[in-house]
């Protein structure tokens, strides 16, 4: 979105003369997401004939699975086409709870899950059910570009705590410590993401253990995104909640975007402490209300599909995920093998956040790259490989490149990068 300026007042605006609306100083400094950008600027790019392959994308590549796609199909013949409760189907809710017992040993009662249009929008609504003017939230960075906006629209204040690739790009106990003294009395919170979006990274138990002290220590809460749980690669996954003391301080924000395929039902969910999910509720009820009825009836289908262990399901997740672990070899290798190109091998979700910045200041076809944005764009107009640049996630020396796409068109748009940097 293109700012516009704060001068601009709308004119009266006599009959036929043209109105220039001014939007909300909130709007201006918001802004587009940095992601979604990138997409439209390939999809022109496309349109015009380009031949383009793109590593830009933050969804697998493949279908929803069938009996996902036909439960939804049933949904819609079947009548289910009304508001259904704001904080979602009874059923649903009861299957998000028993796949939150399996898979994350963390108990909720009935009042303490909620689903939403989305993981975005449930991390949405739990930053406006915790937030008061003037918090400071803390932000491991980079960062998936949404969560400083969310803040902002919530009204509170980001205070970054920068990662750093040697350590994995982990936020630590000293990291953390600092961000808090940083926010002067007024650090309420903490956005954790893990497997992390773009670095890959993935907590181990105990070096969540060693963040929840802090959290306790510091009385703070805590966001956990955990919307790539099911494409950790390496390690155990570990849900924040379930640490000592952490059940009351944290809300586990998940969804069915990642894990099944999903991310244009607009499905997420979550589950937290009773006050502020209920808090959610009331918020979600004026704003988006209740998801989806088909998407939460194809959500339910997958949640208890999934849990039943269905055979085919079971299957076709299984053809994934493998499709995944060879992508994300055929990545590091290639990318590993540039010259001047470093990388942390991402150990979870389907992005390489690989350094760049040694090609910085190198004049590529007439244009001197001055940082992740122009070498973003030398790739998208001269190599036809669409990437995210890293200064989207606050971290201008790398890209971002996405796995998630098949490794014939991984392997062409990788050689087309080496050929562009040569
Ligand atoms: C870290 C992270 N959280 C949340 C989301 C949003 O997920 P959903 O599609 O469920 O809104 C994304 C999507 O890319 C993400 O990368």
């Amino acid at each position: 979105m293109r700012a516009v300026p704060d001068d601009r007042r709308s004119s009266g605006g006599r009959r036929g003369e043209r109105v220039t609306l001014r939007v909300s100083r909130l709007a201006q400094r918001v802004g587009h997401s940095g992601t979604m950008a990138v997409d439209d600027r390939m999809q022109a790019l496309r349109g015009l004939g380009h031949d383009i392959v793109s590593l830009g994308a933050g969804q697998l590549d493949f279908d929803t699975p069938a009996p996902i796609g036909e439960a939804g199909a049933r949904a819609i013949t079947s009548g289910q086409t009304r508001y259904t409760p704001v904080a979602g189907t009874a059923g649903l809710r009861a299957a998000v709870r028993s796949k939150f017992e399996r898979d994350n040993r963390l108990l909720y009662a009935e009042d303490e899950v909620i689903v939403g249009a989305g993981a975005k929008n449930v991390i949405f609504h739990a930053l406006l059910a915790l937030v008061d003017p003037e918090d400071v939230v803390i932000v491991p960075v980079p960062c998936w570009p949404s969560y400083p906006p969310m803040v902002a629209i919530a009204g509170g204040r980001v205070v970054g705590a920068r990662l750093d690739a040697r350590r994995g790009y982990k936020l630590t106990v000293e990291g953390l410590v600092s961000a808090v003294a940083e926010g002067r009395g007024r650090t309420r919170g903490l956005i954790l993401n893990s497997p992390h979006n773009p670095t890959g990274a993935v907590y181990s138990a105990e070096e969540y253990a060693r963040i929840a002290e802090v959290v306790e220590g510091e009385n703070l809460w805590a966001i956990s995104d955990e919307i790539y749980e099911h494409l950790t690669y390496d390690g155990a996954f570990t849900s924040f909640a379930t640490l000592p003391k952490m059940r009351e301080r944290v809300v586990t924000a998940n969804g069915v975007s990642k894990a099944f395929a999903m991310t244009g039902w607009r499905l997420g969910y979550a589950g937290g402490p009773r006050a502020v999910v209920r808090a959610m509720e009331a918020l979600q009820s004026h704003t988006s209300g209740n998801p989806s009825s088909i998407s939460q009836a194809a959500a339910e289908a997958a949640l208890r599909l999934s849990l039943d262990g269905d055979p085919a399901l079971a299957e076709t997740r299984r053809a994934m995920f493998q499709a995944m672990l060879q992508r994300r070899e055929l990545a590091c290798r290639e990318l590993a093998s540039l010259p001047d190109v470093h990388l942390v091998r991402p150990a979870g979700a389907f992005y390489v956040f690989a350094d760049f910045s040694r090609h910085f200041g190198r004049e590529l076809s007439g244009k001197k790259i001055q940082g992740s944005t122009d070498l973003a764009e030398h790739l998208l107009e001269h190599a036809g490989v669409a990437t995210v640049p890293g200064v989207v996630f606050g971290d201008d020396r790398c890209l971002r490149v996405s796995f998630a796409t098949s490794t014939e068109e991984l392997s062409v748009a990788l050689q087309r990068i080496r050929k562009a940097l040569s």
